[in-house]
């Protein structure tokens, strides 16, 4: 038997993963959101691709405090997409270009406002890849979240498809009726899927008798929630899924992988824990089973087709 060469934490080869063709140095990226700029200088060596957080076509002051609540095994927010609007976030996207894949996230109220990001992305050369984050309001369709139904979600991928022929575009999608999303999602030209974003959430202040916050979960708790939703969508879906919701340790990198995700993004674990650490456990737990990132996941591949 050939022994196999010593594996390590920072070896390339073994962490890399494929996402729609884009060779990624590790399967970590960070949640749209949950990345300051300040925490950018340990980023290199963890991360396969940079996200920054969503950006709307204006300025947006986002809620009024509070804005998150600590509950068990997670947290609620309820940030409100607060960002500087798309003009103002395209002249600092230079500070988020690290020397990695780099993919924005773009939320918008209207279909023509989410064309016309995606139009602009299509021509500016730092941009890899796009990321529409479907949890948020229509209001061309009474305040509904886009991702409320295959119709609305097939709708916005269609458009921002045409005119964003040249890059990956990932429909990001809630936990509801998720299948039947994604699906609609594949059918009108997504290349990823990213599931799922935070679950509807209130916190109660008993104290005071009333709401102390009306948010979105996200954390440990909803990391079975956010298995379930990649196991099933990657079983009837062609396409990559990027699977963020709870991740706060290698061994739940390894959980999204082997449910059927090809890369994994950190969110709130990014509060509690050093993503290196996170990494650092992943590669022990792959060193520990003698495999590759790439391997870890039948569905990923490439002999199942999986591997896009
Ligand atoms: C403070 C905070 C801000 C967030 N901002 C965004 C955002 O701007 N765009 C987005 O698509 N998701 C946003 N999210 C959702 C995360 O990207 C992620 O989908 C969700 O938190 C689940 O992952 P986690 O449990 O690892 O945090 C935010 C989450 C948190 C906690």
């Amino acid at each position: 038997m050939v022994a196999r060469p010593e594996k390590t934490a920072g070896d390339f080869f073994d962490l890399a993963v494929e996402l729609c063709g884009l060779p990624l140095a590790t399967p970590l990226m960070p949640a749209a959101g949950t990345l300051a700029k300040e925490a950018l200088d340990g980023a290199r060596e963890v991360y396969g691709a940079m996200l920054p957080k969503t950006v709307t076509p204006g300025p947006r002051v986002g809620n009024p405090p509070p804005r998150v609540a600590e509950v068990p095994s997670g947290m609620v927010n309820s940030i409100g997409l607060q960002n500087p609007g798309f003009e103002r976030f395209l002249q600092d996207l230079d500070v988020w270009n690290i020397g990695m894949p780099l993919f924005v996230s773009i939320a918008a109220d209207t279909v023509a406002e989410f064309a016309a990001m995606c139009e602009r992305l299509a021509g500016d050369g730092r941009v890899t890849a796009v990321e529409l984050n479907l949890s948020c309001p229509n209001v061309e369709h009474g305040g509904l979240q886009f991702c409320a139904g295959p119709g609305t979600v097939a709708e916005v991928v269609a458009v921002c498809r045409e005119v964003l022929p040249n890059k990956p575009l990932f429909a990001k999608l809630t936990n509801e009726g998720v299948v039947a999303n994604a699906v609609a999602a594949e059918e009108s030209g997504s290349n990823g899927l990213t599931l799922i974003n935070t679950i509807p959430a209130l916190v109660v202040d008993t104290q005071q008798r009333k709401v102390f916050l009306r948010g979105g979960l996200s954390g440990p708790a909803i990391k079975p929630v956010a298995l379930r939703a990649v196991y099933e969508v990657s079983r009837v879906v062609e396409i990559p899924v990027i699977g963020v919701g709870g991740i706060s340790s290698g061994e739940d990198v390894a959980e999204f992988m082997i449910a059927g995700a090809t890369a994994v993004q950190v969110g709130a674990g990014s509060f509690v824990r050093q993503p290196q650490e996170i990494l650092d456990e992943f590669a022990a737990y792959l060193r520990k089973n003698g495999l590759r990132t790439r391997e870890l996941s039948v569905q990923n591949q490439p002999d199942s087709g999986r591997l896009r």
